[in-house]
């Protein structure tokens, strides 16, 4: 995720106001930062790494000249944060300058063909690809918005885009495909940007963007055309009543119900890794003797559910680790032969940290998965893949835990294929459900995002909470219940259904309300004696299970129905949601704020 921001003023200079909607973007990265504008027919590009107030003192970017201009401010996904991979990016004439928000999923088979035809690269990232290919197009003689809307044909994978160049220098074009970009028009001038509150200080009229389509913005307004065949499209932009803080939370009363809501998109994100990178991972992971998923709270729990799916999907045993234990229960059995895989959101986390080093220093290999590409845990890693989820805001992790997921389940797929163990087309058929599961969520979001409000209206005033349930929905309940007990502090527990009778079915009594977590397929076996069990001591059943599973539904107080077909070993992902939503719902109606539970940081960075 990153933010881009653009504007065409009737009159002044453009680059106070790209520092203002910057600033108010900066929720969505925080790495480097650059600007564009055009004065006297000269095309001026100044942007460094770091964050948005810094660079802007550094470089003196508010005193750049122009009244037309585009700006960036950047969460990496392809190329470290450094200077030459910071936006704007430009062609080899420097021509043009562009700034991207996405992932262009084949600019290494474009930067390829590029290279052939002689263009020269500055920066490792995808979006540079975007202005060698406008350059490309403008030696056939065609306009500039002729030229960009040419080359966006070229792309696959998500973007919003704009594009500047001093040919034409009262003009900004921009497009989206699955990356967000709106619009607005003003008596002072025209703007465009990733979201609303970076453009609510100077207009309401506001414009989205859809899939597919292209703008060309000048001082008194826009025209909007398709990518696919250039026709052009009429439609006007709509008045909104939002405050700018409303804006920031896209109309959501907190961050992390944006966050929730986020899921459909970050998924998709998660989905377009970039392949060698997830080569090289399962590669080490192929290469090891001893196997180690390392990592703390929420991305623990990923890390439990993962080692379902590379067991299952793989063969391969991995043990997920506490990371604030790993050193004490495998420290001194590690050697050149294990492989660790750290799991960290920020990549700054104190005991994964400690973990990592330790393993480092025991001549291990160590790899990692992160949001964070700048992180201490990719500096520490022989190679890490970025979740490419964007800023998490919210203190209790979401939309990070199910990227974390649909990361780990693209490796163990990988890995599946290279070891054989399982039929090729079961995991064709495989992937093709899990390239489902962002529609998937979405349905569910849909269909509960508000009616779990009313289901947890029942249950305000219980004051213990259980999670079951079994196999890979183990990791879904334990998650689940950490996010209940982060937001509502609600004593709770979860553990694997059959570990009741071992001793917790001792705190059950009548009306404690009970969670099971149970997708059709392994994990559903003997979850039903599981739910009589608790069903005997008076407990409250409340099931989140398949759509038509009458045996579940007859024996259950209250049912949270999932679209059916989702394969057991990726159900933690879609099922999740829910409970995130009951937790999110529950500690709403008990008057706390989800966004900032009492204890706790978003990054434990201390030991
Ligand atoms: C829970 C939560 C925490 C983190 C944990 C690890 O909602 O956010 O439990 O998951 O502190 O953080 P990272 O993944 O940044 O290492």
């Amino acid at each position: 995720m990153c933010g881009i921001f653009g504007s065409v003023l009737k009159e002044g200079r453009v680059a106070p106001i790209i520092h203002d909607g910057l600033k108010r973007l900066e929720y969505r990265g925080y790495d480097s930062v650059g600007f564009a504008t055009i004065d006297s027919g000269v095309l001026q590009i100044l942007k460094d790494k770091g964050r948005i107030d810094d660079v802007v003192e550094s470089l003196g970017l508010d005193k750049m000249p122009g009244s037309t201009g585009v700006g960036h401010t950047r969460w990496a996904t392809h190329g470290a944060p450094e200077m030459i991979n910071a936006h704007p990016h430009s062609d080899c004439e420097g021509r043009v300058a562009v700034i991207h928000n996405g992932v262009i999923e084949n600019f290494m088979e474009l930067k390829e063909e590029l290279l052939n035809r002689g263009h020269n690269f500055t920066s490792r990232t995808d979006t540079e690809v975007i202005a060698h290919l406008i350059e490309e197009e403008m030696k056939g003689d065609v306009g500039l918005g002729e030229a960009v809307l040419k080359a966006l044909r070229f792309l696959e994978g998500s973007y919003a885009v704009a594009v500047v160049s001093a040919t034409e220098p009262d003009k900004i074009y921009c497009a989206r495909n699955e990356s967000p970009l709106v619009l607005g028009v003003s008596d002072t001038g025209t703007f465009c940007a990733s979201d609303v509150p970076a453009i609510l200080p100077y207009t309401n009229k506001i414009l989205y963007l859809r899939n597919g389509e292209f703008a060309e913005l000048d001082k008194d307004g826009f025209t909007l055309k398709l990518i696919n065949d250039g026709s052009t499209l009429i439609r006007a932009p709509m008045e909104i009543d939002w405050t700018i803080e409303m804006a920031e939370k896209q109309g959501y009363p907190y961050f992390m119900l944006k966050e929730m809501y986020e899921q459909p998109s970050s998924l998709r994100n998660a989905l377009r890794l970039q392949q060698r990178y997830l080569d090289l991972l399962t590669t080490f992971l192929d290469r090891g003797e001893d196997l180690f998923l390392v990592a703390a709270g929420t991305s623990y729990y990923a890390c439990i559910a993962a080692s379902y799916m590379f067991s299952k999907l793989a063969r391969l045993t991995i043990y997920p680790v506490i990371s604030s234990e790993f050193v004490e229960q495998y420290g001194s059995s590690l050697g050149v032969d294990s492989v660790v895989l750290a799991v960290s959101q920020s990549g700054e986390t104190y005991d994964t940290l400690q973990a990592v080093e330790h393993a480092r220093m025991r001549a291990a290999t160590v790899i990692g998965v992160t949001n964070t590409v700048f992180s201490s845990l990719c500096r520490r890693a022989r190679a890490y893949i970025s979740q490419q989820s964007g800023p998490e805001i919210g203190v209790a992790a979401t939309k990070t835990f199910t990227s974390q997921l649909m990361v780990l389940s693209q490796l163990a797929m990988k890995l599946a294929r290279t070891k054989g163990k399982i039929s090729q087309d079961e995991v064709d058929e495989l992937e093709e459900k899990m390239f489902q599961i962002p529609d998937i969520v979405e349905q569910v979001l849909e269909r509960h995002g508000e009616s779990i409000g009313d289901l947890v209206n029942k249950y305000v005033d219980k004051n213990l909470y259980i999670f079951l349930g079994r196999g890979i929905s183990s990791a879904t309940a334990l998650e689940g219940r950490l996010k209940l007990l982060e937001l509502t502090y609600v004593p709770s527990l979860a553990y694997p259904a059959g570990e009741s009778k071992h001793g917790p079915i001792s705190v059950v009594e009548e009306g404690v309300p009970v969670v099971f977590v149970c997708p059709r397929g392994e994990s559903r076996k003997d979850i039903v004696g599981s739910i009589m069990e608790m069903k005997a001591r008076g407990a409250k059943i409340i099931s989140v299970c398949e759509e038509g599973d009458k045996e579940i539904t007859s024996i259950s107080d209250d049912v949270i129905a999932m679209p059916m077909g989702i394969p057991d070993v990726l159900s933690p992902i879609p099922y999740v949601v829910p409970l995130q939503l009951f937790a999110y719902h529950l500690a709403v109606q008990k008057s706390l704020d989800p966004d900032k539970p009492r204890n706790l940081a978003k990054s434990v960075t201390v030991p």
